[in-house]
């Protein structure tokens, strides 16, 4: 809206007939919107000038007040308060409402495209207007990993904490490449992550004080990445660069496909990338004898063995890979010796679990996803190194215009050089404020819960006998199957891909799957922040359901 036109008569002329006419006229987007003619009688030639002098000011003030709208202000403080408020008002609501949405988003490609305009408005449009949108365009196309009806993949935690933690980065939304374009970022990173470290009782030599330490990536894809990068050129430091053809790659069929990718970014021989059969009888972990197997053979046919990844919690079953046997392996080898534990490494902060890490002392790199199952809204990878000048090595630069007294001097950590972007997000506020408003009792008590409900979940498929439970279940996720009725298992494939798409279109929950021996399996992954003893009745009670109608169906 904006005043087009504005107006009063001169005095003279008030003073004949005693009369002050005023008009104003607002516009929007070009139409007019309203005309207001404004007229008072009044007697004395004093009276009529205080008339006009408040008028005036009134119009001007009324003026001022619509021009602003035409104006592009985009960091009012008092917009933020009120559309902050609004905007958390509206996000409370979601989260007060999850629970009515389908979990998995039912539209089809290409629903947006055909509820939203094709090109941007000219004009600026409301707040009201845009979460109107949002409520009625945008939230069904939106798949609700916060509900507490969500059971696919791996959780991907919100909480109060997390999300006060990225309003916060957002509202300061500095960019931290170096310690001194925001020396706190720096800082409480290194601190926040000291504090995980020791609250995973990762070995001192993880830690920021000494020649290793913490940063946040993105995500576990970038984690390995970097330090792949390192390693690789490490070796090539001692080989030459010409062998990069010879450097080989070990991890289990089970690891991440983040991995693969950062081989195929790497340059890694494509030939040398080597997935090691997991073993199905210790429920898909890595034997230490294949590992060593491979190793030798390929050192005896001239290539050279520099890195390796296990895996504590595969991403199809949650298996373990056993550190201190295979570390052995990759320290008498010289291979660098990556961790993931992206979502099971959250667990590890109980004690009844930490052992599922030891053997951790022989690792070079340990990576865990704050934003899985640590209540961490994402993106907050944590990465941990012994040798941080490995990475500095590989990813540093120094151009003049980034140089200041504090990096020459090498006082301080530049966390630009330990990852593949410049840029970087205030990140470690949401982990920081994760792990001062809850502390780690609590957390501890968060993960144990959901551990308890994936048992629950695990006693009621055990009892019954349509199911099988297909291998231990570690952490909170649940892996089994319908059993077919005869026993043929491209059938018992089509029958479990087929229950998968049934109980997902009901909207009531949504569960993934994978493959392990070839055979179609159902993942039921406890670790939304909102799921409660009788989401899972509920969830299996629908399962069951569409069991029993499929199996009469076949
Ligand atoms: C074991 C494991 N590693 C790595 C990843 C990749 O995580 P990100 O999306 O953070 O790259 C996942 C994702 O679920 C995972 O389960």
């Amino acid at each position: 809206m904006r005043v087009s036109q504005l107006g009063w008569k001169k005095e003279e002329e008030l003073e004949k007939n005693g009369n002050l006419k005023l008009f104003l006229e607002l516009e929007k987007n070009g139409n007019l919107k309203l005309f207001l003619p404004l007229s008072f009688t009044v007697s004395s030639k004093t009276a009529i000038s205080l008339v006009s002098f408040f008028a005036f000011h009134l119009l001007l003030k009324v003026h001022t007040l619509t021009e602003m709208e035409g104006e592009l202000k985009p960091m009012d403080s008092e917009q933020l308060r009120e559309y902050g408020h609004k905007m958390v008002d509206f996000i409370a609501d979601y989260y007060n409402n999850i629970e009515n949405f389908p979990v998995l988003s039912q539209v089809q490609p290409g629903y947006l495209r055909k509820l939203l305009p094709d090109t941007a408005p000219a004009h600026s449009e409301t707040l009201e207007d845009v979460l109107e949108d949002v409520q009625k365009k945008i939230l069904p196309g939106v798949t609700h990993w916060q509900s507490p009806d969500y059971f696919a993949y791996f959780p991907s935690n919100s909480s109060v904490a997390g999300f006060l933690g990225e309003m916060l980065s957002a509202g300061i939304n500095m960019v931290g490449f170096s310690w001194i374009t925001s020396p706190a970022a720096t800082e409480l990173e290194m601190i926040v992550l000291d504090w995980l470290a020791k609250a995973l009782k990762l070995p001192d030599e993880f830690l920021s004080t000494g020649q290793g330490g913490g940063v946040i990536q993105g995500t576990a894809s970038e984690a390995v990445l970097v330090v792949l990068l390192a390693a690789r050129d490490k070796v090539l430091r001692s080989v030459g660069k010409d062998a990069i053809d010879k450097l080989v790659v070990y991890c289990s069929d089970q690891t991440h496909c983040s991995l693969q990718k950062a081989c195929q970014i790497g340059g890694i021989h494509p030939e040398n990338f080597r997935m090691l059969k997991a073993d199905p009888s210790s429920d898909y972990a890595l034997s230490p004898d294949t590992l060593s197997e491979a190793v030798s053979h390929d050192m005896a046919t001239g290539l050279i063995p520099f890195f390796f990844c296990a895996t504590i919690g595969t991403t199809s079953s949650t298996a373990v890979d056993p550190l201190l046997a295979l570390g052995k392996i990759a320290k008498s080898n010289n291979m660098w010796f990556h961790v993931d534990a992206a979502y099971a490494g959250s667990a590890c902060i109980c004690p009844e679990y930490r052992h599922y890490i030891n053997g951790v002392e022989e690792v070079d790199s340990f990576n865990m996803n704050a934003h899985k199952w640590f209540l961490t809204n994402f993106d907050c990878s944590a990465l941990w190194v012994k040798d941080r000048s490995a990475l500095i090595q590989s990813l540093s630069t120094n151009p003049e215009y980034l140089k200041n007294k504090a990096s020459q001097g090498n006082l301080v950590v530049d966390y630009k050089d330990w990852q593949i972007p410049l840029g970087r997000r205030f990140r470690s506020l949401k982990l920081w404020m994760v792990l001062r408003l809850y502390g780690l009792e609590k957390l501890q008590a968060y993960i144990r819960n959901h551990i308890e409900l994936a048992k629950l979940f695990e006693e009621l498929v055990a009892q019954d006998q349509r199911f099988e439970i297909v291998t231990t279940r570690k952490f909170s996720l649940v892996c089994f199957r319908l059993l077919p009725l005869q026993s043929n298992e491209d059938y018992a494939n089509k029958l479990n891909h087929d229950l998968l798409d049934v109980v997902n279109s009901t909207g009531k929950l949504f569960i993934s799957h994978t493959l392990l021996s070839d055979r179609y399996i159902l993942r039921f992954a406890v670790g939304a922040p909102l799921t409660e003893e009788k989401h899972i009745i509920a969830a299996w009670k629908v399962l069951q359901d569409e069991a029993a109608t499929l199996l009469s169906k076949y």
